[in-house]
């Protein structure tokens, strides 16, 4: 791993198109409905802002956005695209990087806070994410449900994508919290990349808490980002904690 983390040049080369049905605007539109409503008149800060998936297009709508990440390979792609030199960047880690000023929202999508891989590193984001908001302003997070429910006594290993070139599954220790997914694409040239994301799983009653260390309470859970009702059922949530 280099100083890049997860994300360094071959990840950060192929990210958009590995992950382009989440570039549709289908899925980019309602998230930033909610961010930009939540900004009102002020900025936003993006944890793990990436190549610019959600900021890009937030800006594009009058919210001045600023990043944090600790990928410079995907910054670099960020700064490529069209209103990629408006976005300010802060290289480090979410966790406890600084940025200037106050925001009025803050945001870790896509899972991203799975992307801490310990408990204190969870909690030191919350705070760290309250020493940057103007009060009452909002944190928001968008992050999977573990799926436990799918592992039977004796299993581990959850396949997420299966096809006849690209293979994904998560492996669950349910004793640590820890997890991870494995990406396996088959090349053109019949060779084989194999990607490990190292990751905490988190649930929704443990980031209540890490929210109320930090200051904050919650004041919304959706299933999605239409603002569907969270149920028994749903994937995947989108909380918004605001500071008290
Ligand atoms: C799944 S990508 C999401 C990127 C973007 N937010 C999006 O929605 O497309 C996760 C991003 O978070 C960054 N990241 C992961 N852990 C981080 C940390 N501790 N501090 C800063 N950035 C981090 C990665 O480098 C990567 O760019």
């Amino acid at each position: 791993m280099s100083d890049d983390g997860h994300f360094g040049g071959r990840v950060a080369a192929t990210y958009d198109e590995s992950a382009a049905e989440m570039f549709e605007p289908g899925v980019v539109d309602p998230v930033v409905d909610v961010l930009a409503g939540l900004a009102g008149g002020g900025r936003a800060l993006e944890l793990g802002v990436g190549t610019g998936r959600i900021a890009l297009p937030l800006a594009a709508r009058g919210v001045p956005v600023h990043g944090i990440e600790l990928s410079r390979a995907m910054v670099a792609r960020l700064r490529d695209k069209p209103g990629g030199d408006a976005i300010g960047v802060t290289i480090g880690d979410f966790a406890t990087a600084q940025a200037d000023g106050t925001f009025s929202v803050a945001y870790l999508v896509f899972n991203t806070i799975m992307n801490l891989t310990t408990q204190d590193a969870q909690v030191a984001c919350f705070r760290n994410v309250a020493r940057h908001l103007a009060p009452g302003g909002c944190f928001v997070i968008e992050v999977m449900i573990p799926e436990l429910r799918k592992l039977p006594p004796g299993q581990h290993i959850v396949p997420f994508h299966v096809d006849a070139t690209r293979w994904g599954f998560d492996t669950y220790d349910v004793a640590t919290q820890e997890m991870s997914s494995h990406h396996l694409v088959l090349e053109e040239d019949g060779r084989a990349t194999y990607t490990p994301f190292p990751f905490r799983y988190v649930w929704p009653a443990e980031l209540d808490l890490m929210a109320r260390l930090a200051g904050m309470r919650l004041r919304d859970r959706w299933e999605g980002w239409a603002r569907e009702p969270f149920t028994n059922d749903s994937p995947r949530h989108v909380s918004v904690w605001e500071k008290v």
